[in-house]
C-alpha cells in the first residue's frame, strides 16, 4: 500500500476525535488535506477551524467549513496535523510545508494535539529530515553561522517566502537525541522565530497508517 493510502488512513481516523461543536485546529500538508476531505462530512456539527495556512484555509472554505481566528476562537480542544518525522516519544519534526511557525501557535493552544502519519515518518532519533528553520530575512546568515557552530549544515530554501513573510533554513547533519534541549537553545537565538522541533509540546496522540490496515 502506498504512503498516499496511508496518509488517507491517518487523516480518516482523526475524525473520531472530532466532537460535536468543536473549534478544530488544523494543520498543513498531505495526510491533514485527507482529514479536511473527511471533516467536510462533519460541517454542520462543528463551530468551524483554526488554520494553521493559507493552504488549508482555501480548502476548508472549499468545502464551507467556517475559518475562524484564533484570537476570538479561544483555547481549542482538538489540534490535528501531520509531521515530518515522530520518534518514540511522539516528539517531531514539522515545517517540510514551511507552516511551522503557524502549526505551533496552535498547537499550543490545544488540549490535545493529534498527529497523523504515514508509516515513512516514524524514526527512532530525529533528524534524517532536515530540521526547518523559520527566520527574519535579514538574519539568514548570522542564524547560518551560529548553526554551523553548532555542527548543522544550514541550507537556504531558496524562493520559499513563509505566510508571515519569513525565509526557511533547513539543517541538515544533525542526529537530534535530546530535541527539548536543542529546541531551547535554538528558540534563544535572534533571528530565529520558530524552530521545527515539536519537543517541548509533543503530540499527545499518533495516529499512523499501516499497510496491515
Ligand atoms: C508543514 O509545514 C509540515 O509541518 C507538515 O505537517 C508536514 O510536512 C507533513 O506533511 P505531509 O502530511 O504532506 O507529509
Amino acid at each position: 500500500m502506498s504512503n498516499a493510502n496511508e496518509k488517507r488512513q491517518a487523516g480518516e481516523a482523526a475524525i473520531r476525535y472530532v466532537e460535536d461543536g468543536a473549534i478544530v485546529g488544523v494543520g498543513t500538508g498531505s495526510t491533514v488535506a485527507f482529514f479536511i476531505d473527511a471533516l467536510a462530512d462533519l460541517k454542520d456539527r462543528i463551530q468551524g477551524a483554526v488554520s494553521s495556512s493559507e493552504q488549508s484555509s482555501a480548502q476548508l472554505k472549499k468545502h464551507g467549513i467556517p475559518v475562524l481566528d484564533l484570537n476570538t476562537a479561544g483555547p481549542l480542544s482538538i489540534y490535528i496535523d501531520g509531521a515530518d518525522e515522530c520518534d518514540p516519544h511522539k516528539r517531531l519534526i514539522k515545517g517540510g510545508g514551511a507552516a511551522l511557525t503557524r502549526e505551533k501557535i496552535v498547537a499550543e493552544a490545544s488540549q490535545k494535539f493529534i498527529c497523523i502519519i504515514d508509516s515513512s515518518k516514524r524514526v527512532d532519533v530525529l533528524g534524517t529530515f532536515p530540521l526547518p528553520i523559520e527566520v527574519i530575512p535579514m538574519a539568514r546568515s548570522l542564524v547560518g553561522r551560529e548553526i554551523v557552530k553548532l555542527g548543522g549544515q544550514p541550507v537556504w530554501r531558496d524562493g520559499v517566502v513563509t505566510d508571515n513573510g519569513n525565509w526557511i533554513i533547513d539543517v541538515h547533519g544533525w542526529r537530534i537525541t535530546d530535541p527539548v534541549a536543542l529546541e531551547k537553545q535554538l528558540n534563544q537565538l535572534p533571528g530565529i522565530v520558530t524552530v521545527g522541533l515539536f519537543a517541548r509540546r509533543p503530540a499527545d496522540v499518533v495516529l499512523m497508517g499501516s499497510q496491515e490496515m
